[in-house]
């Protein structure tokens, strides 16, 4: 008899402190007028996360480029003419961005931008998983290396997760679900699909407390609740709106509440507060009692990305993603098959766009 062993995540211990980029109103300008002339010079085009600094995410309008979540940063990259993308986020969106255009120069203003659920799945341990679970479809999340989609059936993003794992489900499969806990738990429970669990998680999400929130809504009984469903299952269960980021922008956008509690890192605030002008925002409490978070509800390594690092790269050609070919050849498909899945299925979860 074979046995199954289900190896777990690699712990992620080494999470850096969170250092925001300071800058004052002449050097940021200083910067932007700069960054704009060499990204004409270059044909560049900017994709840049909510999670990032409000400077990036308006340089990314001003400049024709876009503000999104990982699937629109991935569909807007691939589409665009330019010859260099310059992707502001973590490693597996400058990743992504190459894998889908082998053709253009992909830059990151930080490379050492990293992702705990990308950390906590290793390429080697994960191989060892799916060959433990030959039967099963292998569908990794977005936040996951190159290597490790080159391994997948489907790579999914949090816009699209459901839809996708609901369809494999109606086809009969089984799934082997890597690498975050508890957005696999949610689509799991939203989709009924046999599934199997990576065990990474978010150090972000991971922290949002049920306890916090329910106080907070007691203070605040007209608020409704969005949440990254990157959170634990206690605070998905609180929730009005589960989705990714663009879909909790449009939340803020179109439902009638005047109060929202946002369960997810606070960059996201930037565009609500453009999206929403009038409505009261309030962060979901990752502190509190107990409180264990190294960054409260702000990605440690978004905040890498700077208007500083993002001149130098483009100055000095640093930071350039480059991706070997075989592993390149095999991941494509995993992402290809998400994409022509939304182009079918017409999910359409658009960003921010200076077009
Ligand atoms: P989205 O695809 O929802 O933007 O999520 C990416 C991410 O890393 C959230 O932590
Ligand atoms: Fe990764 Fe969490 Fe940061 Fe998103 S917020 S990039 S999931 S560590």
């Amino acid at each position: 008899m074979t046995e199954h062993r289900v190896i777990t995540a690699r712990p992620v211990t080494d999470v850096p402190p969170v250092v925001e980029e300071q800058l004052d109103a002449a050097e940021r300008a200083g910067l932007k007028t700069r960054i704009k002339r060499l990204m004409q010079a270059q044909d560049a085009c900017l994709l840049a996360h909510y999670y990032t600094s409000g400077d990036l995410q308006d340089l990314a309008i001003e400049t024709g480029g876009c503000v999104s979540d990982s699937l629109e940063m991935a569909r807007f990259g691939h589409a665009a003419a330019a010859k260099t993308l310059v992707v502001a986020g973590v490693r597996f969106m400058g990743e992504t961005a190459k894998i889908l255009n082998p053709e253009k120069r992909v830059l990151m203003p930080e490379i050492k931008a990293e992702c705990s659920l990308d950390l906590s799945c290793p390429a080697d341990d994960f191989a060892k998983f799916c060959d433990q679970h030959p039967e099963r479809t292998v569908v990794v999340y977005a936040n996951t290396s190159a290597a490790v989609k080159a391994r997948a059936d489907w790579m999914v993003t949090s816009s699209i997760a459901v839809p996708v794992v609901k369809y494999l489900h109606e086809q009969g499969k089984k799934i082997l679900w890597a690498p975050d806990r508890f957005l696999g738990d949610y689509v799991q429970k939203a989709t009924g699909a046999d599934m199997i669990l990576w065990q990474g998680s978010c150090v972000v999400h991971e922290k949002f407390k049920a306890e916090g929130i329910r106080a907070l809504k007691r203070e605040h009984p007209e608020a409704a609740v969005l949440v990254h469903p990157e959170s634990p299952a206690e605070v998905i269960a609180l929730a009005n709106v589960v989705g990714s980021t663009t879909q909790l922008i449009n939340a803020v956008r179109d439902l009638p509440q005047p109060t929202f509690i946002v369960a997810t890192d606070n960059g996201i605030f930037h565009k609500m507060r453009e999206a929403a002008p009038g409505k009261l925002l309030l962060e979901a409490p990752s502190g509190g009692r107990g409180a264990t978070c190294v960054s409260c509800a702000h990605c440690p390594w978004m905040a890498m990305n700077g208007l500083r690092n993002l001149a130098h790269v483009l100055e000095s050609g640093a930071n350039e993603i480059h991706i070997p070919e075989d592993i390149r050849a095999k991941a494509v498909h995993a992402i290809d098959r998400m994409l022509d899945f939304a182009a079918a299925s017409g999910v359409t979860v658009r960003g921010t766009s200076g077009d």
